[in-house]
């Protein structure tokens, strides 16, 4: 029997300096796209995996994240005295206790945010998501690569393929066997040079990890770009424990970049019955067609 999978990592600490001034004040993660912050997004596609235990890594400046879970008592009451429907409310419920957070202090990195969890993970295996990674699939992405780790165990991160010329700005791996949607991982660099990349199957937001890259992540160095890498640690994982990709059967919009977050906004609204006749007129007219 292997371990279920009952807590997610979110890590929150960044600066978000691309959406300057926007994040100035306020979270990246609480950009909404269309009526949900990303890290609504994110926690939904958790919970529809079966997990649990929420774990948000934050930094100072970051509780309206932690707030959005919370109950809002003025709000609530006014929304109940005039009758309103507090349905849209539903989703920022969490079970009392199944959110805890612990702060990075300084953002030196995505490894060093995930270590500054390791008491409150344990020694289980865990969940780790990145809310500026939208991942749109039915079922989601989270759900996918739990399937797939009852599977194999071990370690799984989630890829897709890109423009080989795109992969030098993401975390690149060496491809081994593969069987359907699974891809043994035999290696894992950040951010190479694109005639250096190994592949172009670039590690996109979503892991399964055990509870030994903690103390992989212990002491580690800088690795790219001066910050203390998620993928550093993942690729001294390689060979002492099964490491396999997801291909994501879905869409991935990137979140963190300008243009990204517009593709979802509208991706989305172009999805959903309530927006969709509307903005696709609006579209078309914007595009002159
Ligand atoms: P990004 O690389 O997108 O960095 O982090 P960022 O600081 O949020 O944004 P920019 O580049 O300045 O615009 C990916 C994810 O990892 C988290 C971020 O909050 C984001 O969800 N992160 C990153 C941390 O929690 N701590 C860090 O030290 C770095």
């Amino acid at each position: 029997m292997r371990k279920p999978i009952r807590k997610a990592v979110f890590p929150v600490a960044g600066l978000g300096t691309r959406f300057l001034p926007a994040t100035k004040a306020i979270p990246k993660e609480m950009l909404p796209v269309i009526d949900r912050p990303l890290i609504q997004y994110a926690v939904d596609e958790a919970r529809e995996a079966g997990i649990e235990q929420m774990i948000f890594v934050t930094g100072r400046g970051k509780t309206a994240l932690i707030d959005h879970f919370d109950m809002a008592f003025e709000l609530e009451t006014t929304m109940r005295d005039r009758a309103k429907d507090m349905e849209a409310l539903e989703p920022t419920r969490l079970r009392p206790g199944n959110l805890a957070t612990v702060r990075q202090q300084v953002p030196l990195g995505l490894g060093h945010a995930i270590w500054c969890a390791r008491g409150i993970v344990g020694e289980e295996p865990f969940a780790i998501l990145l809310p500026d990674e939208l991942m749109i699939g039915s079922p989601g992405c989270m759900k996918q690569m739990v399937a797939a780790y009852e599977e194999v165990g071990g370690n799984l991160i989630s890829v897709l393929e890109v423009p080989r010329e795109e992969v030098s700005s993401y975390g690149v791996i060496t491809p081994g066997a593969r069987d359907g949607a699974l891809t043994e991982v035999k290696g894992l660099v950040e951010k190479p040079k694109a005639e250096d990349a190994p592949s172009n199957l670039i590690v996109s937001g979503r892991y399964i990890l055990q509870p030994e890259v903690m103390r992989t992540l212990e002491g580690q160095e800088k690795g790219a770009g001066g910050e203390i890498q998620l993928t550093d640690a993942m690729a001294r994982m390689i060979g002492s424990q099964p490491f396999h990709a997801v291909t994501f059967a879905g869409k991935r919009y990137d979140c963190g970049s300008k243009a990204g977050f517009v593709e979802a906004t509208l991706a989305i609204a172009l999805e959903r019955d309530d927006l969709r006749d509307e903005v696709r007129k609006i579209a078309r007219r914007l595009l002159g067609d």
